[in-house]
């Protein structure tokens, strides 16, 4: 358990995190609009950069705000936009880079390449070089980098960003797999990556918490605001400015189904059961 507590944040005289509070367990997900302050929040839990205010507890360490050095044991940090050494094998890149993270033991540092590389499933990729990998493998790369000293807390910023499809299902299958002992957060604003993945969110917008909880409570935020209309296509633009649109189905010649999230209930509208993106459109729209 990591516990966020009112944690601030200025840059600049702006302030990015506004006392942010947190209990992060399990697979933690991190949601929010751009700008929202997602990736600060993680750099800060990674102990990267310093907070104004506030303290954040680890376990049943007390760690406070300024002992960057305590926090950042133990915890492995994966950026959203990180850069590998595109020359090198795979094998060498990690080689390298357990070198830097003080893994002196030739036969360890051997033990551990090996270990991470079957984790991420990178075995059979050891001898290719990093410019050839795809963008999963890559991604894939950049855990392992990580995990070669084993941290017990796990923070990747915007893990399946650039990834098609498959590779996006694979990605999350690995983080399920490795989450069994281990806390890991991830953000995103791709609302069905975290859906089936975290066990708990937080919405963040403008540097504030606006809510906490499993991805069912989330959904459960936009009861009674989820309805489908139907519209004549020429109605279209006029529906967008009343309601936020979630969906749009052809349903005949020129007439459609829409869904829609409106606090109030649209004339002729029937009401519909909530998903976690209509729960979060609506505490991001303010209405919880
Ligand atoms: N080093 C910095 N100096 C000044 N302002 C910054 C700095 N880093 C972030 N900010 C500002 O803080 C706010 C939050 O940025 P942050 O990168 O944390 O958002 P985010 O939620 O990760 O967004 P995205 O979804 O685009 O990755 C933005 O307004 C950004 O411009
Ligand atoms: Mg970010």
């Amino acid at each position: 358990m990591i516990n966020v507590q009112n944690i601030t944040k200025t840059y600049k005289g702006k302030k990015t995190l506004q006392k942010v509070s947190l209990e992060i367990e399990g697979i933690y997900g991190l949601l929010g609009p751009n700008g929202a302050g997602k990736t600060t929040l993680m750099r800060v839990l990674a102990g990267l950069i310093s907070v104004d205010e506030g303290k954040i507890i680890v376990e049943n360490d007390d760690l406070h705000s300024t002992d960057l050095k305590t926090i950042r044991n133990g915890i492995g940090y994966l950026p959203q936009d990180f850069d590998l050494y595109p020359k090198a094998t795979v094998y060498d890149c990690l080689n390298h880079i357990a070198l830097l993270k003080g893994i002196a033991d030739s036969q360890l540092r051997k033990e551990r390449i090996t270990t991470v590389l079957e984790q991420v499933n990178l075995v059979d990729a050891k001898k290719q070089k990093v410019s050839k990998l795809s963008g999963g493998m890559r991604k894939r790369l950049g855990i392992a980098q990580v995990f070669l000293t084993n941290p017990s807390i796990l923070i990747i910023d915007e893990p399946t960003s650039g990834l098609d499809i498959l590779e996006r299902i694979r990605f999350r299958n690995l983080l399920r797999e490795l989450s069994k002992d281990k806390t890991i957060i991830i953000s995103s604003h791709i609302v069905e990556d975290v859906e089936f993945l975290c066990t708990k969110l937080g919405i963040i917008k403008e540097g504030s918490v606006l809510a906490e909880g499993t991805p069912e409570e989330i959904a459960k935020s936009s009861d009674g605001f989820v309805w489908s209309i139907q519209i004549h296509e020429n109605e279209l633009s006029e529906t967008f400015k009343l309601y936020t649109v979630i969906d749009i189905q052809q349903r005949g010649f020129n007439i459609l189904d829409v869904r829609v999230l409106s606090k109030n209930k649209p004339s002729n509208a029937t009401p519909l059961n909530a998903t976690l993106i209509d729960g979060y459109l609506s505490i991001i729209n303010g209405w919880r």
